[in-house]
């Protein structure tokens, strides 16, 4: 990959964003389903000024289609090349089966749990998601106060459009904090303690690194120059107002560190007590080396279907992983979750709980706080139809037997 286009990427974390240039799209582009359409969502929401009330995922995907610039829409949706992970993360769990016992006398379930000994309403997290102010106003800040009120954890991405300090101040809620590594161990060190003093609960280290999306690229996009200077900003980097668009690219250019390897969490030991996640892990001996070198959780992730093409969805690792640590870290996972049963499988295959990434991205998109509030009430319905339905009156009684073999 083009070094400069892989570093605009890491920029903002999964994909570069710059609608303002971005190419109006021609007629045939617009044809095409996105990968990642749902069947069933609401097809006409915002025609003839009619608002419908979404009832599920898909149609906050629907909405934000209608509300976003194409080229926006386009970098939450889709994924890497030719989208087979993406698809697959999705059709993963759709194979997994159900097999509920009859008659158990359940009639009431309880959604809570804890993540990291932080007690939670229901098991499901805001995944680190880039770019948010540029989906809404609000960005991220309204994330942060819909995840508070659902008394849920967000993960906070380092790209996300607003520095830990404006995050900390919009919502007091549990919050961890997702780095990409900085070059500058400097800059790197003084960014994880600016995040412990705001009060952020745990550091997640992003690993899969490299994106490849078609779309982002047909689209051009590139981070608007406003959005570039203050994300650089709001991580620590020394960006004088002289700079221009082009500079900041370059610098951005060879701002991360892309050789990380396995001392880049003994180096995060050495200067923070806060716990310590690796996010993006697909294989159990890479789980192994996780535990080995005591890290406190491990997110089972292909960064939803945007970095490598052709990698396994992250719920059909899960099981291998699960057996490997065998309870000595806990373990989350992200990538493909759009309904409740996917929670509830998730976590009958050993996840602690689950993060979600485009589906609370497209209802911020649709209606800001309002509308991520709402995407993780409906999820956390259906979690509780499935429970009911399942026989599980908490999250420990979701078991392994409730799917089929
Ligand atoms: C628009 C967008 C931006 C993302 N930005 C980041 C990021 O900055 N850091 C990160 O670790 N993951 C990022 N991710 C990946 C998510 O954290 C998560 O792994 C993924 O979205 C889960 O898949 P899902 O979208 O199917 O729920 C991003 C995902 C999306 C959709």
């Amino acid at each position: 990959m083009n070094r400069r286009f892989f570093s605009q990427l890491l920029a903002l974390g999964a994909g570069s964003v710059g609608l303002w240039q971005s190419h109006a799209r021609g007629d045939d582009e617009l044809a095409q389903e996105p990968a990642d359409a749902q069947p069933g969502a609401v097809r006409d929401s915002n025609r003839a000024g009619r608002k419908t009330e979404p009832v599920n995922v898909a149609d906050f995907q629907e909405l934000a289609k209608a509300a976003l610039p194409p080229a926006t829409y386009d970098y939450i949706t889709t994924g890497t090349t030719d989208e087979v992970t993406l698809r697959d993360n999705v059709a993963a769990f759709q194979r997994l089966r159900l097999l509920p016992p009859l008659l158990t006398g359940v009639a009431d379930v309880d959604t809570s749990t804890a993540v990291l000994k932080q007690p939670i309403a229901l098991p499901i997290l805001l995944a680190p998601v880039a770019g948010q102010s540029l989906y809404h106003p609000q960005g991220a800040l309204a994330s942060a106060r819909a995840a508070a009120a659902a008394k849920t954890i967000m993960g906070v991405s380092i790209s996300v459009g607003h520095s830990v300090e404006e995050i900390a101040a919009a919502s007091s809620g549990p919050k961890w904090f997702q780095l990409y590594m900085p070059k500058d161990r400097v800059v790197a060190k003084r960014l994880v303690e600016r995040a412990e003093r705001s009060g952020f609960q745990a550091i997640v280290l992003t690993v899969d690194l490299g994106e490849r999306k078609d779309a982002d690229k047909r689209n051009r996009f590139a981070l608007p120059e406003n959005t570039l200077r203050k994300h650089l900003r709001d991580i620590g980097f020394n960006i004088s107002d002289r700079m221009t668009y082009e500079q900041m690219m370059a610098f951005n250019d060879q701002a991360w560190d892309l050789a990380l390897s396995w001392n880049a969490f003994d180096w995060l030991r050495s200067i923070t007590k806060l716990p310590l996640l690796i996010k993006g892990v697909l294989r159990a001996d890479d789980a192994k080396k996780a535990v080995a070198i005591g890290l406190d959780g491990i997110i089972v992730s292909n960064h939803g279907g945007r970095r490598l093409d052709g990698v396994p969805a992250s719920i059909d690792q899960l099981p291998q992983i699960v057996a490997e640590v065998n309870g000595r870290a806990e373990i989350l996972l992200d990538s493909g979750v759009r309904r409740g049963t996917d929670v509830l499988k998730a976590i009958a295959l050993g996840a602690k709980a689950v993060l979600i990434g485009r589906p609370y991205a497209w209802a911020l998109a649709a209606d800001g706080e309002a509308g991520v509030a709402k995407v993780l009430e409906l999820l956390r319905e259906e979690l509780v139809s499935a429970m009911l339905a399942t026989g599980c009156p908490n999250i420990a009684g979701i078991k392994r037997d409730l799917l089929k073999s």
